[in-house]
């Protein structure tokens, strides 16, 4: 199967960075958000990483007006009926993961591919309220998607070797890495991200050093390009909650449990750099 038009579904954090890096890569691309206020932040986010490419001399200003041409925003979940392949990049609920498949189901051409760029959800619940489990797969970017080269490509029970090969095929025209992983809590990544962070917070909470010192030592004593708090600052604390959440519901691993530090910044809004507070501060 040939893909020619992609659809996004949200277009915060990771959905402005997938609908970016699609139509950065010859996509005509169609990114839906519920409120116009949501839309013009997604695509202020997207505009602005051109103009900062175009700024630093790595794009000129021809490029970003093709990229431009090639990315619209809606409101409206019909436009994407003829879409080839739809990612859908929306909050980390399966509720509304399981509200939004059987939408995309009736809308989107059959023959089209319908993506989750979950990190730990089950994809193969979400392909089971579908009329197509054969042509649902994960396909999980990393934050900033426009930047990271690995993409997980998240193979349910019921997905074809013909989804998988082609979502391979594209992620690879993406300029990304893929790597395939079976549909469980937290895939590749995330399972072994995730109690890493979780430890540095427990840390944190238990005295042990403070959080430069913590950043510190990671960067520097295993090359990380960051440390593990701003790393939470930067992926989102809330997002982190939720995986480790995902990830601890499916194991019931204590290694998988949020930390109540971490809880209670999420329930006091502070999400990180999104949010402008975190465990470091943006304002
Ligand atoms: N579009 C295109 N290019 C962009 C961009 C964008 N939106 N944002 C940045 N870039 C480019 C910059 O132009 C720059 O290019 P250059 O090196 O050629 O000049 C390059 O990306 C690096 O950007 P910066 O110079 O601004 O910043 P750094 O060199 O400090 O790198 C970083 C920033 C890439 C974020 C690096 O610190 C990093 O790799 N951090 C770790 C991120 C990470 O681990 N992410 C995974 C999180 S886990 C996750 O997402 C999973 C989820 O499910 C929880």
């Amino acid at each position: 199967m040939t893909i020619r038009k992609v659809g996004v579904i949200g277009c915060g954090l990771m959905g402005s960075g997938i609908a970016q890096t699609c139509a950065q890569s010859g996509y005509e691309t169609i990114v839906r958000e519920v409120n116009q206020e949501l839309l013009d932040k997604g695509m202020t986010r997207i505009r602005g990483a051109w103009d900062m490419l175009v700024n630093k001399g790595k794009l000129t200003q021809g490029q970003r007006d093709e990229y431009n041409s090639r990315l619209r925003g809606t409101l409206n979940l019909e436009d994407l009926a003829d879409c080839d392949l739809v990612i859908e990049a929306v909050i980390e609920n399966m509720e509304e993961k399981l509200k939004l498949f059987p939408a995309l189901d009736r809308i989107v051409k059959p023959e089209g591919l319908l993506l989750s760029n979950t990190s730990s959800l089950s994809v193969t619940q979400m392909g089971a309220v579908t009329r197509r489990p054969a042509q649902v797969c994960g396909l999980h970017f990393f934050n900033p998607a426009p930047v990271m080269k690995l993409v997980e490509i998240v193979r349910t029970i019921s997905t074809s070797d013909e989804t998988i090969e082609t979502v391979r095929q594209f992620a690879l025209s993406l300029g990304k890495m893929p790597v395939i992983a079976k549909d469980t809590a937290g895939f590749i990544v995330n399972f072994l991200l995730i109690p890493y962070l979780l430890a540095a917070i427990r840390m944190l909470e238990n005295g042990q050093a403070t959080r430069d010192d913590i950043d510190t030592a990671m960067k520097l004593g295993c090359g990380y390009p960051m440390g593990p708090f701003t790393l939470l600052d930067y992926v989102g604390l809330d997002t982190t909650m939720w995986a480790a959440e995902a990830i601890y519901e499916e194991y019931k691993d204590p290694l998988y449990a949020p930390p109540p530090l971490l809880r209670r910044m999420v329930a006091s809004g502070m999400y990180g750099r999104k949010s402008g507070k975190g465990f470091y501060d943006y304002l």
